[in-house]
């Protein structure tokens, strides 16, 4: 494994720009299980945007609003051309201003001079470079900080929320344009220092209507993994492009959240009214055969969808939810790794054919 040149511990936390962040949240709440924990707008004297911060295990999502047309306008332009997405995938790292000259020395293009908190809980440093489309990395140094995020309010009494098992961050996927996956990779190769882990070209995950191709760029731990997705070639338009005309370029197409239990994960999020996407039937007939010995019960996974891919290191369960936007836009899977650190390539197939169902009943096949 090699090292970090700029020093990452992890993503930090997700930012999306949304439309209505109090609905939002509890959106997240009462549906994913996120807690809410702290909140900044005009009652803690920010005039510009509302911010709500939620929290299950290492996943930490922050919604942000703007809080009229002429306020924040950059908020504005962002939900108006690309509906609720994210803007910000923020990285820790141990010194925000060495890896923010450091990114920019290697090439990265500036989104955020470094910026300096000190309040009562310590000093919190903030800068943010660009990356594909409209969004950021924000490099957040915290080690010198007790609170949660300088400005919030912390939430006392936070409302119910169902336990759904969610954990961690697992990988964060990015829609590029076509032909534009290599100029990604390189970027996250030698501006982040990131390195490839798999790849998976359009003969692997093709169906007759729409492929794509996919790399996945990680840092030297291997705990931030980043796919990144291009279009390719097909008889008619691909999910890739479907996403890319919703969401008005390119962008966060899915988060992969883990659980230490992904039967009761899913059932809580189903109940909870979480749509996940079918796969037919036929999947699983051969599923025992093809993948032996797991832990378990395929009737149970077979009952709510779940799929499953092995490879040398070991195998891993995922489903995937519709999208949570009303554009076809941004949607989470759900995985259980045991070993395996792939991202379920003998699974692309069947997932491919269920995407396209729903494109087709959208119309935009
Ligand atoms: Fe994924």
């Amino acid at each position: 494994m090699s090292s970090d040149p700029l020093d990452f511990h992890g993503i930090d936390y997700v930012e999306f720009y949304v439309s209505n962040a109090r609905q939002a949240a509890h959106y997240y709440r009462t549906a994913l299980g996120l807690v809410p924990v702290a909140y900044s707008g005009l009652e803690t004297g920010v005039r510009d945007r509302a911010s709500w911060l939620l929290r299950k295990g290492q996943v930490h999502f922050l919604l942000t609003s703007p809080l009229g047309p002429e306020s924040a306008p950059e908020i504005s332009r962002h939900i108006a051309l690309h509906g609720d997405g994210v803007r910000d995938i923020a990285l820790r790292v141990s010194d925000a201003r060495t890896a923010y000259d450091e990114a920019l020395r290697r090439g990265a293009k500036s989104a955020q001079e470094p910026q300096e908190f000190e309040d009562g809980s310590g000093r919190f440093v903030r800068a943010s470079i660009a990356t594909y489309g409209d969004t950021v990395h924000s490099f957040i140094e915290r080690q010198n900080y007790r609170g949660i995020f300088p400005g919030f309010k912390e939430i006392q009494n936070p409302p119910p929320a169902p336990e759904t098992g969610i954990a961690a961050i697992d990988h964060i996927v990015g829609n590029v344009e076509l032909g534009q996956m290599n100029h990604w990779v390189a970027f996250y190769r030698d501006v982040l220092g990131f390195s490839q882990l798999t790849h998976f070209s359009d003969k692997d995950i093709s169906t007759d209507y729409s492929a794509l191709m996919s790399k996945v760029m990680q840092n030297g731990s291997g705990r931030i993994k980043f796919p990144i997705n291009e279009p390719a070639e097909g008889k008619r338009r691909s999910q890739i492009e479907e996403y890319l005309i919703y969401y008005g370029g390119p962008g966060v197409q899915h988060i992969a959240l883990a659980t230490k239990d992904i039967i009761a994960t899913v059932d809580a999020l189903r109940a909870a009214g979480v749509d996940f996407l079918r796969v037919p039937e036929t999947y699983y007939e051969d599923l025992p055969s093809r993948i032996g010995e797991i832990e378990e019960d395929y009737r149970e996974l077979g009952r709510r969808g779940i799929l499953v891919d092995r490879d040398e290191e070991g195998y891993l369960l995922q489903i995937f939810s519709q999208p949570v936007e009303d554009r076809p836009t941004v949607f989470y899977e759900v995985i259980r790794r045991h070993g395996s650190k792939g991202f379920g390539a003998g699974n692309f197939k069947a997932l491919f054919e269920a995407l396209e169902r729903e494109q087709a009943r959208r119309g935009n096949l």
